[in-house]
C-alpha cells in the first residue's frame, strides 16, 4: 500500500519505518530541511533501540524516502498518517493548530479518495473537526479515522511491530477494510484490531495513560505511607501485583512519572473534562502528587547534610525521564537538580544518552562526567533518578572508595536493602526502611 506519514517526530518515524518494513511504500514528511536530509542519508534522527536496524533495510529497499514536500506527500499516500506534534497549550489543553493547519492543506490538495488517520494524541471530537476542515476544500472523497498509538520510548519498535491491540475510530466501512489491510501483518498472533467510533478511539488513549499515571501515582502515595508507619513498599508491591485484577506492572513506586506522554496527557483530559463541566478529582489528586513526588527526596538530602547544602558535590546517575531514551520532557532529574541547585549544591552528572539534551537545557550550570564512576570523584553522596540497567549492579566497593562517605539517596529503588546496609552504605530509597542512618 502507499502510505505518507505527516510530521517525524517520534511517533511519525516509528510508524512510517514500521509500516515499511511490511513492504508499504511510505513516504515521510516534515518541513525541517536540515532533519529531512539527515534521514535521506540514513541517519536516525531519535535514539530508539532498533529502529536504525529498519532504517537502514527499508532506505536502502526503496520503501522509505524522505521530503519536505507535503504535496508530494498528498499526492503518494492512499493512506496519509497525520503524525503531527500536540503540544500542551498554556490551559493545559492540546494545541491543534499543527493538525489543524495540515488538514487544511489536505483540503486544497488532495484529488482522490484518502483515508486521514489521526495518529497524534488529540482530544476527543478532533477527527470531527479535521473532516469538516478538509471538508470546507475538499474536491473528491476522503475519510478521518482516528488510531491512537501506544507506543512507549525504549520499546517502540516491539510495541509497534507487535501490538496487544490496535484501536481504530471510524465510521467508514470503506476507510475500515483499509486500515485492517494495513494492520493485517501485526495482529497475525490474534491480537485484536479493535474497531469502535472516533470520539472512543480518541478517549481510550486519554483513558489508558490517566490510568497508568494514576496507577504509578497510587503506588507513590502507598511508598510515602509505608515509611511513616514502616512498613516495605516491596513487600507490598508484590503482594497486591499478584492479584491478577491488579496486575504485576505500573505498580514500581519512584520520584514520579516524566515522559512526552503522561504529564501532557493526564493534564489535557483534566482541561477537557472541565470544558464539558467535569471535574476529574482524581486527576487533579494525581497531577498535584506528582508534581509534589518529583522532589521528595529533597528535604532528606536537605536533612541529612543538617540543612546545607552550599558546595556539597552531588553525584547524579540517570537524567533521562526513564531508562533506554535520551528523552528529558518532564523527567523528575530537571526538578531535583534545579532544586538542589538553587540550594546551592554541585551537581556532577552522568547519563549513558541523555547528556546532550540535558547539556542543552542546563549549560554550564552542571559538571558532566564521562563515566557513571568519575560523576562519584570527590562526591559527598550519590542520587539515582533513573533505572538505567548499568546502575543496577555497581561495584560497591570502587562506589565505596570514590564517594566521600557511603551515602545513596534512590529514586528508583534499584538495590536490595539489607544487601546494601551489609555494605555499609546509608542507603534512603522510596517507601523503605533507610539503612544506617
Ligand atoms: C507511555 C505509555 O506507556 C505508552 O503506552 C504511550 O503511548 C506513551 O506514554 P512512555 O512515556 O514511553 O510511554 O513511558 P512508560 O514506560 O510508560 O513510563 C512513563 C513514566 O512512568 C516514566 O517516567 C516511568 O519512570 C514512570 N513509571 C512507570 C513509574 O514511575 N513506575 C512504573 O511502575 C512504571
Amino acid at each position: 500500500m502507499k502510505i505518507s506519514v505527516i510530521g517525524t517526530g517520534y511517533v511519525g518515524l516509528v510508524t512510517g519505518t514500521c509500516l515499511a518494513e511490511t513492504g508499504n511504500e511510505v513516504i515521510c514528511v516534515d518541513i525541517d530541511k536540515a532533519k529531512v536530509e539527515k534521514m535521506r542519508n540514513g541517519i536516525v534522527p531519535i535514539y530508539e533501540p532498533h529502529l536504525d536496524v529498519l532504517f537502514e533495510r527499508n532506505i536502502k529497499a526503496n520503501r522509505l524516502k524522505f521530503t519536505t514536500s507535503l504535496e508530494e506527500g498528498l499526492d503518494h499516500g492512499d493512506i496519509i498518517f497525520l503524525a503531527l506534534p500536540t503540544p500542551e497549550d498554556e490551559d493545559g489543553s492540546a494545541d491543534l493548530s499543527y493538525v489543524l493547519n495540515v488538514s487544511e492543506e489536505i483540503g486544497k490538495k488532495i484529488k482522490e479518495y484518502k483515508v486521514i488517520v489521526d495518529k497524534s494524541t488529540v482530544p476527543v471530537g478532533t477527527a470531527e473537526k479535521v473532516h469538516s476542515v478538509i471538508a470546507k476544500n475538499a474536491s473528491c472523497e476522503f475519510d478521518v479515522v482516528s488510531n491512537p498509538e501506544f507506543l512507549r520510548e525504549g520499546f517502540a519498535v516491539d510495541d509497534f511491530l507487535k501490538p496487544e491491540r490496535i484501536v481504530v475510530g471510524s465510521s467508514s466501512e470503506r476507510a475500515t477494510a483499509l486500515m485492517k489491510k494495513l494492520y493485517s501483518p501485526f495482529v497475525r498472533s490474534g491480537n485484536p484490531i479493535i474497531i469502535m467510533d472516533e470520539k472512543s478511539a480518541e478517549l481510550t488513549k486519554y483513558a489508558a495513560n490517566s490510568f497508568l499515571a494514576t496507577k504509578i501515582t497510587f503506588m507513590n502515595e502507598i511508598a510515602n505511607y509505608c515509611e511513616k508507619v514502616g512498613a516495605d513498599v516491596d513487600m507490598v508491591r508484590a503482594g497486591m501485583g499478584t492479584d491478577s485484577r491488579i496486575g504485576k506492572r505500573f505498580l514500581f513506586p519512584g520520584i514520579g512519572y516524566g515522559g512526552s506522554c503522561f504529564p501532557k496527557d493526564v493534564k489535557a483530559l483534566q482541561k477537557a473534562g472541565k470544558d464539558v463541566d467535569y471535574d476529574f478529582k482524581i486527576l487533579n489528586s494525581v497531577i498535584e502528587i506528582n508534581s509534589a513526588q518529583k522532589t521528595i527526596l529533597l528535604p532528606k538530602i536537605e536533612s541529612y547534610f543538617k540543612n546545607d547544602l552550599k558546595g556539597k558535590n552531588i553525584a547524579i546517575w540517570g537524567l533521562a525521564f526513564k531508562p533506554e531514551t535520551d528523552d528529558i520532557r518532564e523527567a523528575p532529574s530537571i526538578d531535583m537538580m534545579e532544586a538542589l541547585l538553587a540550594k546551592g549544591a554541585k551537581l556532577q552528572v552522568f547519563d549513558p544518552e541523555a547528556m546532550p539534551n540535558i547539556e542543552k537545557r542546563f549549560g554550564n550550570k552542571l559538571n558532566y562526567s564521562e563515566s557513571m564512576y568519575a560523576a562519584l570523584e570527590n562526591a559527598d553522596a550519590l542520587l539515582i533518578c533513573t533505572e538505567w540497567s548499568i546502575f543496577r549492579t555497581p561495584n560497591f566497593s570502587k562506589l565505596n572508595q570514590l564517594l566521600k562517605q557511603p551515602i545513596i539517596f534512590d529514586g528508583r529503588n534499584l538495590y536490595n536493602v539489607n544487601e546494601i546496609e551489609a555494605e555499609g552504605f546509608t542507603y534512603i530509597s522510596i517507601g523503605r526502611k533507610a539503612t544506617n542512618l
